[in-house]
């Protein structure tokens, strides 16, 4: 693929040609990122012809995705998300400017579908009939979409904690679901061996450089739905620190093109205990295992598998990290859904929390422009939904009983 320069490592710089390696970097084991021809791109990708281009979709952005065709991909929309101003809100936090990305608008109703149509478009490419994922759920049932009418099999590793809604996507997109009685990280693990036992292609975060690529299609979007400006903060919950990472791309790449003028800040916002990333941004040492237990399942990590380069993207982007509690994160879903209509699930919910937190301590100042990435939809957790809110009235289809609830102020 010509407009592919090299996959960079992330950890030692060593450059590996496209089917040099499969996953990670050969020399040290490191993450890889995929490094274009900016200068071919530029003929091509730019702010006249991307204006002009009706596909409302991740592919509009083709030319600067690793993948030269996608013919055989299923005609599902991936990308493309509303971004929402979110007045109501933004007044409750004391932000004039605030937006949502509503990403629980993609197919299977998360942002990971971003990653998962790249990489399967990429599977096509290459002839891979068996492809397999470790996920805490939104990744593997996003590839169940994706490749649910697929001559293909699709092989996940879930934790038996996976929300039940995230596993009946799997099951009814037709995966095969192994659910491990352990954690994401050990779902991971034994994803990682079974695909080197059987040679299936693995769509694993941190393992499958392309994951990335998918998740940088965001960025373009906010900075064409916002005119072509770069928003001063985006509030990103990151577990992995995949989606985090590939945003920072997406945000440098379209800079590099000349489409955008500035970069923004990024906000890291993890759980309180599942917080590896925010430690190693702070302190400045090596991401270390943390115990990852959270109500929000998506952003539950012990060890998170693109962590150098999510640091590197919170330190390049001149921005900082937060942490939120459990309790912080429950509260959220409500709040943003009565202040934007929008419902997220935990995870997603969490970056409302993160900048609740960040107003208060000073560090986002009221007229700045914030776009939080509201990642995943709130029906793909309705257990902790229903923690956040109180109980719905009970009675029988009697015009008395709802008198008394009248008459007892209930319904005020
Ligand atoms: C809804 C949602 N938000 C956030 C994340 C965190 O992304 P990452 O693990 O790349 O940091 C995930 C990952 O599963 C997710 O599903
Ligand atoms: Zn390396």
């Amino acid at each position: 693929m010509k407009k592919i320069k090299t996959l960079q490592c992330i950890r030692c710089g060593k450059d590996h040609k496209l089917l040099e390696t499969k996953y990670i970097c050969t020399a040290c084991g490191g993450n890889l990122q995929v490094l274009y021809d900016y200068n071919l791109i530029k003929k091509r990708l730019n702010y006249d012809e991307l204006k002009d281009n009706p596909e409302r979709s991740i592919w509009r952005y083709l030319d600067i995705l690793p993948v030269t065709s996608i013919k055989n991909v299923p005609p599902v929309q991936v990308g493309w998300t509303p971004l929402y101003r979110a007045e109501k809100l933004g007044d409750e936090a004391g932000i004039n400017n605030l937006w949502i990305k509503d990403e629980g608008r993609n197919p299977s109703a998360s942002f990971k579908d971003r990653a998962s149509a790249v990489v399967t478009a990429r599977a096509l490419e290459i002839e891979e009939r068996v492809i397999t994922c470790a996920s805490t759920g939104n990744a593997a049932s996003s590839l169940a979409c994706l490749t649910g009418s697929l001559d293909m099999k699709t092989m996940i590793f879930v934790p038996e904690t996976a929300p039940a809604a995230k596993v009946a996507q799997l099951l009814v997109f037709g995966a095969t679901v192994i659910m491990v009685k352990g954690t994401y990280d050990d779902a991971f693990e034994l994803c990682l061996k079974a695909s080197a036992e059987y040679g299936w292609y693995n769509r694993s975060t941190g393992v499958n450089p392309f994951t990335r690529e998918g998740k940088k299609t965001c960025a373009f979007e906010i900075c064409e739905q916002l005119d072509w400006e770069t928003p001063d903060k985006v509030f990103v919950p990151v577990g992995d620190g995949n989606i985090i990472s590939g945003i920072w791309k997406g945000f440098v790449e379209f800079h590099r093109l000349g489409i955008i003028e500035r970069l923004p800040q990024l906000v890291a916002v993890q759980a309180e205990h599942s917080d590896s990333i925010k430690r190693a941004f702070e302190s400045g040492t090596d991401v270390q295992p943390v115990s990852g237990k959270t109500v929000a399942d998506s952003i539950s990590v012990s060890l998170p598998r693109d962590g150098m380069a999510a640091v590197m993207a919170i330190k390049d982007s001149e921005g900082f990290a937060v942490s939120v509690t459990d309790a912080e994160i429950l509260a959220a879903i409500p709040r943003i859904a009565r202040g934007s209509n929008v419902f997220a699930e935990p995870a997603a919910a969490a970056t409302y929390a993160g900048l609740l937190k960040a107003v208060k301590e000073g560090k986002v100042k009221e007229n700045e422009s914030v776009v939080l990435l509201v990642t995943g939809n709130g029906l793909k957790d309705i257990q902790s939904a229903m923690k956040s809110v109180g109980k719905p009235y009970l009675i029988t289809p009697d015009l008395g009983e709802l008198k008394k609830l009248v008459s007892e102020n209930k319904l005020a």
